[in-house]
């Protein structure tokens, strides 16, 4: 196929990229995203400080205009996120009271799944929640603080329950080099929810590369969480400078992966990307085909 999505269909698995609701009125992008894309994540949409500002007061805006359009063009969504310490209001960092915030953390993630239930193939349901560096264990934040290392497992029972039809993803950085301390936190935490039917279907990896791209243990440590029997994606992937190696090698890694079932970037052109001044995605500022792009779609067994 000549083109990321049909190829990637092609092993049944998705292509995907993130996009941003204020770019949806520019040809360009969206020509880009209708042609090569057959997921969609929102890169901002769905998050906490967009969707309930204030408590009980939903707002659903640019994440309904990004639903809808990916519906209407057959892509499937990834929704992301539902429990960050990040892109929190403040109304939300201040509450103390463990109970509160409880109801307060179930209502959000219940209220955001049942809006778009059925439509959303999986949930980011808990992002980043794992420290970094050599604890292995998970980061202070208002939900930790609060509630205590149950949150977790708390947020994914909820969203079961609101949502049966979506896959329910953790997702974090930094959790792809296998030896790591972080990656190990998270795969034990997996392991003890597959052990006891704590509801988790997916772990994505983001794959913030630098210029070397992945890992040489990528691979391994994707193959070795699947084995715990949960999906393994590539949720966010952008690599500094973009070298067509480091792109193919992080798609080879998923592609020998029988349970790894989709690749998304981090954003179409260079200059939509977080990554100010890096270069890092498949096109250039004019929407054209880097050297990167070919390689992703021969490493994805195109032409
Ligand atoms: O919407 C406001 C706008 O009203 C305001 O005028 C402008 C001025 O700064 O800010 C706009 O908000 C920005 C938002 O992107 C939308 O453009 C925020 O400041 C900015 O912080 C935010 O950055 C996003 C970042 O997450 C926030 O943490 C990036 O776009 C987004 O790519 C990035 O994505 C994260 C994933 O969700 C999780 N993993 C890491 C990844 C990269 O940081």
């Amino acid at each position: 196929a000549s083109t990321l999505g049909a190829q990637a269909a092609q092993s049944g698995r998705y292509f995907g990229t993130a996009a941003a609701a204020g770019k949806l009125g520019d040809g360009t992008y969206t020509g880009i995203l209708d042609r090569e894309f057959n997921a969609v994540t929102p890169e901002n949409e769905m998050k906490w400080d967009a969707t309930e500002r204030s408590r009980g007061s939903f707002s659903f805006g640019p994440a309904d205009q990004i639903v809808n359009r990916a519906q209407a063009h057959g892509q499937r969504m990834r929704g992301h996120t539902l429990v960050w310490h990040s892109q929190l209001p403040g109304w939300v960092g201040g509450i103390g009271d463990a109970a509160t915030l409880r109801s307060v953390m179930n209502n959000h993630i219940t209220t955001l799944m049942s809006r778009y239930r059925g439509r959303i193939y999986a949930w980011d349901v808990v992002n980043e929640a794992f420290a970094d560096g050599g604890s292995g264990q998970h980061r202070s934040s208002v939900f930790q603080n609060a509630l205590g290392n149950g949150f977790i497992e708390e947020a994914f029972r909820t969203a079961r329950s609101a949502d049966p039809s979506a896959k329910l993803c953790y997702n974090d950085y930094s959790i792809e080099n296998w030896s790591d301390a972080k990656t190990q936190g998270v795969y034990r935490m997996v392991r003890d929810f597959k052990a006891r039917g704590v509801p988790i279907d997916c772990v994505g990896f983001q794959a913030h590369f630098g210029a070397g791209g992945p890992p040489s243990s990528f691979q391994t440590t994707l193959s070795n969480f699947a084995a715990l029997g949960v999906d393994v994606q590539i949720t966010e992937l952008d690599i500094a400078q973009a070298s067509p190696s480091a792109y193919a090698s992080s798609v080879r890694a998923c592609m020998n992966v029988a349970r790894c079932t989709g690749i998304t970037v981090w954003g179409i052109r260079d200059s939509d990307s977080w990554r100010v001044g890096q270069n890092p995605l498949l096109f250039d500022n004019n929407g054209g085909k880097k050297a990167a792009y070919q390689s992703v779609l021969s490493a994805l067994g195109g032409t």
